[in-house]
């Protein structure tokens, strides 16, 4: 049997490398924070002290399915030399490297002794990076770096503990020595999701902190960059940042805190993040939509309406004495009762502005985006009164431009109930807001007659595709059942073999004109497999682990499953290693996040990947979650504007596909497999639908992938309400719903019920999950239509790869 891969045996850099790498480092370069400033940035001095675990090590992303395995990253040490930078401190940062291989040798030993234990959890890494050897100062430089670093992943949650939301004594005595024996000293925080700041606020001295996140391969050019002033930071947080962690709203109740994995009660209800820290007058440390610049600029907005559509051009003008680019950030204060004080309706970015130079940017919102969801009758509606139209750079910093009056309560939508609540949730409630008086600002006032009502109660039909069906009818049931059940990573025969794809429709058909399609993780970019070796027989293996927490399976196990590049021929594949999605959102650029898309697509188009499993797009509902860094905010408008922008970029190169996830409700790692999100339909459909919603619409995401917990109790890939109603007859979505890996694994989801709900492929696959299927038959469970509407989905998409159209010609 002959197989094909694009796998190349020229290992060297090639254009479209350098290409993305450098969209990498203008993404890293984007996405970073400036949070506190006292003018010791942009640095005035190329002699730099650095310490701090990521000095060396930097942290470029996240650990599970969304890591890459780049070429090189490039580390804040490497990033400062590469610049030019002295750094004076080299032996320190040298004899971390020691500690630093000691202790992970020694989590690697814990590790490897565990993982064939029953119950352990390989993908979920919780390695702590060590503080290091003491600092003694030596040097003669005056300005320190000290790169603290953290590390989360799938798998498992962050911790509520010193090494993990907060710093250990020996960090914080660490950070507190430097602070205080260099006259500059700053931060930069090396780590996924926010963190306990506390202690940045009682140490003396720190002069700037910069929130790096974890950005990606080119993430030490980009920091050095902005440290010497060659690039203005011009990031903005995508999340509230708490003071402290307890003003969460249930913080204590978040995965394993309260002692109950199976249940996670989404009580604060619609108010996450800026929702609820404005709405109940509770400081945050840094809030939504915050970030510092070098240089200063002045906004101005006016509204206008066309219609129900609400626009306010703005104009932005740099007023300082650096080149820069800055973020106009419209909220809506919408009238009625329990409602958040303010959400996110439009944003817009600068391009480049030199001093003294303005640009007019044009932020328009629809307002169906500011209804709210009345659960009595399943609406989304408008209130009647007054919509405070508020213009800023962060959601703390802004000021009226206009209100706009809605004469009468508009009906937005109507909806079938979804998911409903399997018993009753005390949520919380917003106070009494105090009346504002806005008389200096334009009143404009909304002709109601502009607004229609959608009408998602009625069923929509599915059309029928002739060249789809002609294929269905040439197979039997069993082979249906073959397309709709995936074939995975390891073992499976594949007639394309993309090395280190996480799985891959069949190839059993490929003799009957369908080609079998690779998916590929994930959201930071490809990870594939950059080293392969091809036997013989032609069979390619990898020469290193694909997944960092493969690396603690036994040796003995992976010996048999890895090729020999000095008996075999090496075959290569680098991909780019992009900043985490926290990182690209904190852009708030999505011009860049389509181009990003782009430059992914051009990688799966060399690679041949058909699915590229991203955008993640689960709110920021806590930062504990070990996933966030995968994800963009706490606010769905942003997140689904952002995503469906990166969609876009990659669909835009025929034959490839993005995958949006986890839907929905995944925004815990612990127990993930069994834990149920209890959410109310109001929650739902306000925040955490709202965010993929836009990716479905606008970017036309042409795959889906439902989570692995429960949402009000049932197992998202077996909820009709999801996968049909909401996805494809409110949505008009009509490509591929597939489940997450092995979510439907005995005690999890129903693998019959999902196909018969509309979740219509199963990954990875195996001969366990089919048999699951033809039991499903026998009892009724899922009907031979059922499989043939699923089959035909999957095969329509197959038929329109670039896989398919390259090898079926
Ligand atoms: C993750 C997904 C990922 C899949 C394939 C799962 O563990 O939740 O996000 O795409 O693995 O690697």
């Amino acid at each position: 049997m002959r197989s094909y891969t694009k796998a190349s045996p020229n290992g060297a850099v090639s254009k479209r490398e350098e290409e993305n790498l450098h969209l990498a480092y203008e993404a890293a370069c984007e996405g970073i924070v400036l949070l506190k400033n006292d003018g010791a940035l942009p640095l005035k001095t190329k002699k730099v002290a650095l310490y701090g675990p990521g000095a060396a090590k930097t942290v470029k992303g996240g650990t599970g399915s969304g890591e890459v395995n780049e070429r090189h990253v490039v580390s804040v040490l490497e990033g400062l030399e590469n610049r030019g930078f002295h750094v004076t401190t080299k032996d320190w940062v040298e004899s971390y490297e020691e500690y630093y291989l000691r202790v992970r040798r020694r989590y690697r030993r814990q590790k490897v002794a565990n993982i064939l234990k029953p119950g352990s959890n390989i993908l979920y890494e919780n390695f702590r990076m060590p503080c290091g050897p003491e600092i003694r100062k030596t040097d003669d430089a005056d300005t320190c770096i000290y790169v603290l670093s953290r590390q989360a992943g799938e798998g498992g949650d962050r911790r509520a503990e010193a090494g993990d939301y907060y710093v250990t004594e020996e960090e914080k005595a660490a950070i507190g020595y430097c602070a205080a024996h260099y006259e500059n000293f700053v931060l930069l925080l090396n780590c996924g999701s926010s963190m306990d700041m506390g202690f940045a606020r009682e140490i003396p001295g720190i002069n700037a902190v910069l929130y790096i996140c974890q950005p990606g391969s080119q993430g030490g050019n980009a920091v050095a960059d902005i440290l010497s002033g060659t690039v203005t930071p011009g990031g903005k947080l995508t999340d509230s940042w708490a003071k402290r962690y307890e003003d969460i709203p249930f913080a204590a109740d978040y995965s394993y805190l309260n002692g109950d994995l199976q249940n996670e009660n989404y009580r604060e209800g619609i108010f996450v993040g800026y929702r609820y820290f404005d709405s109940f007058g509770v400081e945050p440390a840094y809030p939504f939509g915050f970030g510092m610049s070098y240089t200063t600029f002045q906004m101005e907005g006016k509204a206008c309406l066309q219609g129900s559509r609400v626009s306010v051009d703005v104009t932005v003008k740099n007023t300082g004495n650096f080149s820069g680019k800055e973020v106009a950030q419209l909220y809506v204060s919408a009238p009625g009762q329990n409602r958040e004080y303010q959400s996110l309706a439009a944003l817009g970015k600068t391009k480049l502005l030199s001093p003294g130079e303005e640009e007019t940017l044009t932020l328009a919102f629809d307002p169906a985006a500011l209804a709210f969801f009345r659960e009595a009758d399943n609406c989304f509606m408008l209130e009647q009164g007054e919509y405070v139209l508020r213009l800023g750079n962060s959601s703390r910093n802004t000021a009226a431009v206009a209100v706009v009056e809605l004469g009468e309560a508009v009906t937005v939508s109507r909806h079938l109930p979804i998911c409903p609540l399997q018993s009753p949730l005390q949520e919380l409630t917003a106070p009494k807001r105090k009346p504002e008086t806005l008389a200096d600002v334009p009143h404009l006032v909304w002709d109601v007659s502009a607004f229609e009502t959608a009408d998602y109660t009625v069923p929509s039909e599915e059309t029928q595709d002739r060249q789809v069906e002609k294929f269905l009818d040439g197979l039997t049931t069993k082979e249906m059942v073959d397309i709709v059940v995936g074939v995975g990573q390891i073992g499976a025969k594949k007639r394309f073999d993309l090395p280190g794809s996480v799985g891959n429709t069949t190839s059993k058909f490929w003799d009957r004109g369908l080609a079998n399609a690779p998916l590929c993780d994930g959201p930071a970019g490809l990870r594939i497999s950059r080293h392969n070796t091809i036997t013989k027989k032609g069979r390619i293996l990898p020469v290193e682990v694909t997944l960092s927490a493969y690396s603690f399976i036994p040796k003995f196990i992976r010996k048999h499953l890895m090729g020999n590049p000095e008996k075999q021929q090496s075959l290569y594949q680098y991909a780019t290693a992009f900043p985490v999605t926290t990182v690209l959102a904190q852009s708030w650029n999505a011009d860049l996040l389509e181009q990003v898309g782009a430059a992914v697509a051009r990688e799966m188009e060399e690679f041949g990947c058909t699915y590229w499993l991203a955008p993640a797009v689960n709110i920021h509902r806590n930062p504990l979650c070990g996933r966030n860094f995968e994800y963009f905010s706490e606010d769905p408008r942003l997140t689904g504007l952002l995503a469906a922008a990166m969609t876009k970029g990659v669909q835009k190169i025929p034959g490839h596909y993005a995958t949006v996830k986890h839907f929905a409700c995944n925004n815990q790692e612990n127990n993930r497999t069994h834990v149920s999100g209890n959410v109310s339909q109001r929650a739902l459909r306000e925040i955490y639908l709202r965010a993929f919603e836009p990716v479905v619409r606008q970017g036309k995401v042409q795959a889906v992938m439902t989570s692995y917990n429960r949402l009000n109790g049932v197992y998202t890939p077996n909820s009709y309400d999801l996968c049909t109603v909401v996805l494809r007859q409110e949505w008009g979505f009509e490509g591929v719903v597939m489940t997450d890996w092995y979510s439907t694994n005995p005690r999890q989801g129903d693998n019959a019920l999902a196909l018969a709900v509309g979740n219509d492929l199963i990954m990875p696959g195996g001969r366990y999950f089919k048999r699951k299927i033809f039991r499903g038959l026998r009892k009724g469970t899922v009907t031979e239509a059922d499989i043939r509407r699923c089959c035909g989905r999957v095969v329509r998409a197959v038929f329109d790869s670039a896989v398919q159209k390259e090898y079926m010609k």
